[in-house]
């Protein structure tokens, strides 16, 4: 058997790397797309702190892994160990998808992409042209890399530091693609109801929501009936934040949707082909074992 042969009868593998890991639904969801598309291939979460990091990636690329997912805390911290990094994820400063090819380790985000991607395809195709963001933290910055790569040209930055608004305003104003038309302002954390009914799409980027933490409470009466609300938050899959607007007659889309688009863009990436998200997938990935 010739060596490309050999090469070609081995699994396909790849792996999500964090540190606590046990909770990921990335191996659920990766496995399904192998099942689903019959691959050779296995998706592991591996426990990975960040000192273990250098050593971990050289060790699985050298077994011949195609890559890895990098979640909390190493998506910055593997930047420096990277050859390469794709503009965007070096524009967010954080790298959430590794791929092993031709002897280099290549980073990329693909966070920003699920966050626009999950839109479009919960039936609102065409972005709009304003957005308000709860948060400024690493979340906030993959979803403005996204929000200004798919033209929206005025945004409000909302976050309970407000220091941290400043800085993320600043950053993504030198680094927009948009030029001159884009328009970025930061607020502070007490008077977002004032500037909330000016913007068409109202993201929550923070922690506010998720189960046993307190809930982001807007009051969503009386908005322009097209606002989009969408929260990044998908456990729960309804946050308080979410059933407010819904109360208030407001389209919604919750967060589990980004998780399953950014793994979408990365099974691409490693195993070439890119699958499917559907109905089937999310419930299956709701169900209590994952
Ligand atoms: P991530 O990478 O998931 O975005 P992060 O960088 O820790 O995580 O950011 C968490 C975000 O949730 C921040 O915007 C944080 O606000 P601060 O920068 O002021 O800390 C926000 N957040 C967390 N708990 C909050 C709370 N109780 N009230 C308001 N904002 C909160």
């Amino acid at each position: 058997m010739t060596l490309a042969t050999h090469h070609s009868l081995l699994a396909a593998r790849a792996a999500v790397l964090g540190h606590p890991i046990s909770h990921s639904l990335s191996p659920a969801l990766h496995g399904y797309w192998l099942k689903r598309h019959g691959i050779n291939g296995s998706y592991e979460a591996i426990e990975t702190p960040a000192e273990a990091l250098a050593e971990t990636l050289k060790k699985l690329a050298d077994a011949g892994y195609r890559g890895v997912n990098l979640t909390v805390p190493l998506k910055e911290a593997v930047m420096p160990l990277l050859d390469e990094i794709d503009p965007i994820a070096q524009q967010i400063g954080a790298v959430n998808t590794v791929v092993f090819a031709k002897g280099k380790m290549t980073g990329y985000n693909t966070d920003a992409y699920g966050f626009i991607q999950n839109l479009q395809s919960s039936h609102h195709p065409i972005i709009p042209s304003s957005a308000f963001i709860f948060g400024a933290g690493g979340a906030a910055r993959a979803i403005l890399a996204g929000l200004i790569e798919a033209g929206v040209e005025k945004i409000m930055i909302c976050n309970r530091n407000k220091e941290r608004a400043e800085e993320l305003a600043n950053l993504f104003s030198r680094h927009s693609r948009a030029g001159g038309n884009l328009e970025m302002d930061v607020c502070e954390w007490d008077r977002h109801q004032t500037h909330l009914p000016h913007y068409s799409l109202i993201i929550n980027t923070t922690s506010l929501g998720m189960k046993n933490q307190f809930p982001l409470e807007v009051d969503f009466s009386n908005y322009p009936p097209e606002t989009l609300v969408t929260d990044i938050v998908y456990n729960p899959l309804e946050t308080p934040f979410l059933r407010n607007a819904q109360a208030a007659n407001l389209p919604t889309v919750d967060g589990l949707g980004m998780l399953l688009y950014q793994g979408q863009k990365a099974f691409e990436y490693f195993f070439g082909i890119l699958p499917e998200v559907t109905e089937a997938l999310r419930l299956n990935l709701l169900k209590p074992n994952n």
